[in-house]
């Protein structure tokens, strides 16, 4: 999962790129036939216009005076109208030019045509926003294949795991806050709960900065800067240059020469300090948590000691008080807080990892990774050491059951077999029957042949008639 690693044409002669749509950042990854590889950027999410009128994405505008929008992912889905010079523009138009180029940068890196992606979504995004996405993909000629949560692109980019694990994701971006409880493990990723907020996150916190560097250019200046927009944007952008700073060190200035004709300022800034700016935000994120934990204790009985780990998504989460913060609210040790994989990169890899699932070569391949996950999750569940209810009413004699397609692929038979001797027997078992289920669905989706999803289908029928 590097940055370096090439993509490897001839792998697939349709690739379908995954897409972290974020407030701040767009980063996008793609199969390259071996593991998921980040494509070189990020792109910044803002859309401005030059002096010529013509529209530039990914980079703030040269001069101050230059009309720029960013953060236009938290508008999507309302009925907000952004203006850049002598136009008016819908979200989904803004966010479209976020995709364009997106699709430019990833056709330029695969040197081959982009249709398809797999666009990641706010997990509070309601309806409204995610028809904005389709719109805006639409806009860009990108077909949407899914639109994946943000929470759910990071837990998948952990990959199954044999061990089934409980895992806090902790997504803090630049604009929203996601969290969400999930269970891991071979057969996939399941939500247990979730919870999030449309804003919350870095940006607050440049804001927080902004707020205390006026505050003392007041004290030493006597002039209240505050309403001038222009000083505003200037001190908000050394803000956040020096917030990245105090990730890594204790202290911090602010240098901001010539905010106006009279005023040049140097604002020092400790990270203790700016740690205590962020305080309530930080508390807040907690407090989501806490919802989102109380979600999957209601349904799943899972409460803050049975969380394995914690996983940090979003590049806000490079604040060592974050991290500091989810410790002792888990009980848990830093090494229990996961910094192994890049926040950075973790939703667009998730994106990515999914966007292979729609990639056709995948199945000229034989590696149809449908039928391989639901054979693995059979497996696990017939290893599952756990003595069965005694069957009864879904118990039926073996011949009311139907055999297992003779198309079903070699190496998946044993376990088709066995387990249908299984159902037999322990049908009463829901946890078996589902994934049986789920591996008859898998062997309809995986199979071309018309006769073999025939059958599939009657044996999805008879089993649930037997259910
Ligand atoms: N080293 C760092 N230390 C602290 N904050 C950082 C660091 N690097 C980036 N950030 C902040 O992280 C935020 C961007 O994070 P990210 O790119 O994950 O967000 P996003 O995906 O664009 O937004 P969202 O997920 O909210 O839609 C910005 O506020 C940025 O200032
Ligand atoms: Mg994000």
């Amino acid at each position: 999962m590097t940055q370096h690693t090439s993509y490897h044409p001839g792998t697939s002669y349709h690739p379908v790129v995954g897409i972290d749509l974020g407030t701040t950042s767009c980063t996008m990854s793609v199969w390259n036939g071996r593991e998921p590889v980040v494509v070189p950027g990020p792109l910044r999410s803002v859309v401005a216009q030059n002096d010529a009128g013509q529209i530039v994405v990914g980079r703030e505008p040269e001069r101050d005076a230059q009309p720029v929008i960013a953060g236009v992912k938290r508008e999507l889905g309302s009925d907000e109208r952004v203006r850049l010079r002598g136009r008016q523009y819908r979200p989904p138009e803004i966010c479209a030019f976020l995709l364009i180029e997106l699709k430019r940068r990833a056709e330029a890196f695969l040197g081959g045509p982009v249709h398809d992606a797999v666009i990641t979504v706010s997990g509070s995004a309601g309806e409204p926003q995610r028809r904005a996405i389709r719109e805006a993909a639409g806009l860009a000629q990108l077909n949407v294949r899914r639109l994946l949560d943000d929470p759910v692109a990071a837990a998948v980019a952990l990959g199954p795991d044999d061990r089934e694990r409980t895992y806090a994701i902790y997504d803090l971006g630049g604009g929203t806050f996601e969290t969400a409880i999930v269970r891991i493990n071979a057969e996939g990723v399941a939500v247990l709960g979730g919870a999030g907020d449309p804003r919350l996150g870095g940006d607050d916190f440049d804001e927080r900065i902004v707020g205390y560097a006026l505050r003392q250019i007041r004290e030493r200046h006597h002039v209240d800067l505050s309403r001038d927009d222009h000083v505003r944007a200037r001190i908000r952008r050394e803000a956040e240059r020096r917030k990245r700073e105090l990730s890594t060190a204790e202290q911090a200035v602010l240098e901001l020469p010539s905010l106006t004709a009279t005023v040049s300022a140097g604002v020092p800034l400790s990270r203790r300090g700016f740690e205590a700016m962020i305080e309530p935000e930080v508390t807040k994120s907690l407090g989501h948590l806490t919802a989102a934990l109380a979600n999957a204790r209601a349904e799943h009985g899972i409460g803050r000691d049975g969380v394995d780990q914690v996983v940090l998504s979003g590049c806000s989460t490079r604040v060592p008080a974050v991290r500091d913060r989810l410790c002792g609210y888990f009980g848990l040790g830093a090494g229990d807080i996961r910094t192994d994989l890049d926040p950075g990169h973790l939703n667009a890899i998730g994106a990515g990892l999914i966007a292979r699932e729609f990639e056709p070569a995948v199945a000229f391949e034989g590696s149809r990774p449908g039928l391989l996950g639901a054979n693995l999750r059979l497996r696990a569940e017939m290893a599952d050491p756990s003595p069965a209810a005694p069957s009864t009413s879904a118990a039926g004699p073996p011949d009311l059951l139907p055999g297992v397609p003779a198309e079903t692929p070699a190496d998946f038979r044993p376990v088709a077999d066995a387990t249908h001797l299984l159902l037999v027997r322990d049908g009463a078992r829901p946890a078996l029957r589902a994934a049986y289920l789920s591996f008859v669905a898998a062997i309809q989706a995986a199979a071309p042949d018309a006769r073999l999803a025939e059958l599939g289908d009657l044996l999805t029928a008879e089993f649930a008639r037997l259910r």
